[in-house]
């Protein structure tokens, strides 16, 4: 589904800032850990992330519950945040550039924050008698997610009778007793089972993201089958992608002082992946005094924002550049348009694609040619199958480096601290009625 370039990353290639062999060779030996954590995973069926590809037995019931409310609604909200949230706008991103769906699928929007500002503008752009939501919270309980279902709930009371709130909602949460399935059985609302074993920044591949990806129309069997497939190099070499991939990200952290890892996909379709990428990457390994920063960047916008520093700046990142095949795609660029402008020549009869393409290979072109780590990753095809196998690619990477700093790439224990000061600072607001 997609091939891995880490020369850019090797001293031979751009010299100091670069990994030298044999040093590239001992963090590979180091990735042995993790690459057997995820290989145990799958052999004793233990751990859902490396399983979730091959699962075909959730998928009736995703697509079951996508037909309900692509039958009924013109607009879907999805309520939640963090894992909850981003998946789900990766996928959603494959078949929404930002001017709505194509065909009759709904419009999908992520409420993902808890701007009021956002939420009065968005009830004011619904008919809600055509909207239905999507609450997900793995644990239930999370303040910003409990607050945004009953708002909506109230918004929805103002045009139907108590009774009728329920069919507006699906709700995603663990099946256990919690705030969020106590509010979906006192509406009736139908709830789905998240997978206690699958944490809210790996659930991509569940129901979580697959759900909303099914209701715009994507293929959630074709997802996980582009997962499939990076799983099956896993399982079967040590020199996998993924493995390579930690390997120099954490041996340019450690032996080259590398602090970032920015994701430059080049396709819009891709540029929600860098958000989702980030939570992925940050939330998994920024622990115990280490990690780096996961930074988006998207081609060509960050090229006229972001690049001077990228390439003039401190060696101190890696850069991830996602090719996809966009040669002679898209309209043509006519320069008798501008009367034959002899300086437009050069983009006389060349598409757009054209143009995106030379600049997603001449970007990391000039990067390795000032010396900084990068890596580049060409997709086959920009497409559910593609996207799952960057998914996989990703969530095994981070796995497996986490395997190599000896962290737990499943927790979030500092996160917690803040949303404990959060309920005390709120305990100290008088409730209004
Ligand atoms: O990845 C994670 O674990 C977090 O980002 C959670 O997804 C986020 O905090 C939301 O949690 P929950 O799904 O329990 O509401």
């Amino acid at each position: 589904m997609y091939a891995q370039t880490i020369d850019g990353c090797m001293a031979e290639t751009i010299g100091a800032a670069g990994l030298a062999q044999p040093t590239l060779d001992a963090w590979l030996r180091r990735a042995a850990p993790g690459l057997a954590q995820l290989r145990q995973g799958h052999h004793d069926r233990s751990l859902p992330l490396v399983l979730l590809p091959e699962e075909r037995g959730d998928i009736p019931m995703i697509e079951d519950r996508a037909a309900y409310h692509r039958e009924r609604a013109d607009t879907v909200v999805v309520l939640g945040t963090g894992g909850s949230s981003l998946g789900g706008q990766a996928l959603y991103a494959l078949a929404d550039s930002g001017f709505g769906p194509s065909g009759d699928s709904p419009r999908i929007v992520f409420m993902d924050n808890i701007d009021p500002h956002t939420f009065d503008h968005l009830f004011r752009s619904l008919d809600l008698s055509r909207t239905d939501f999507i609450a997900i919270s793995k644990s239930g309980g999370t303040a910003e997610t409990l607050t945004q279902t009953l708002i909506c709930i109230e918004a929805l009371l103002e045009i139907a009778d108590e009774a009728a709130i329920g069919e507006h909602f699906t709700v995603i949460t663990e099946p256990r007793t919690s705030p969020l399935s106590a509010l979906a059985q006192r509406y009736g609302m139908t709830v789905l089972p998240h997978d206690p074993d699958i944490g809210g920044r790996y659930s991509a591949l569940s129901i979580v993201g697959l759900l909303p990806a099914a209701i715009a129309g994507l293929d959630p069997v074709n997802i996980r089958a582009g997962a499939e497939t990076v799983i099956a190099d896993l399982l079967t070499g040590d020199e996998c992608p993924a493995a390579i991939g930690a390997a120099v990200q954490c041996a340019l952290a450690k032996v080259r002082d590398v602090r970032a890892s920015i994701l430059m996909p080049y396709s819009d379709r891709l540029g929600t992946l860098g958000q989702w990428y980030c939570q992925l990457w940050a939330e998994s390994l920024g622990k115990q005094g280490q990690g780096t920063l996961p930074v988006r960047a998207v081609g060509t916008v960050d090229q006229h924002s972001q690049l001077q520093l990228y390439l003039d700046g401190p060696r101190d990142k890696l850069f991830t550049v996602i090719q996809t095949p966009v040669a002679s795609t898209g309209r043509l660029v006519r320069s008798a348009l501008a009367g034959n402008a002899a300086d437009l020549a050069y983009l006389d009869g060349r598409s757009m694609g054209d143009l995106l393409d030379v600049m997603q290979r001449a970007t990391p072109e000039t990067l390795i040619a000032a010396g900084c780590p990068t890596r580049i990753i060409t997709v086959d095809r920009v497409d559910e199958a593609g996207i799952g196998a960057l998914m996989m690619h990703f969530f095994a990477e981070t796995v497996i480096v986490a395997g190599m700093l000896g962290i737990d790439p499943f927790d979030q224990p500092a996160v917690e601290r803040g949303k404990v000061l959060a309920r005390q600072h709120l305990s100290r607001i008088t409730p209004r009625h």
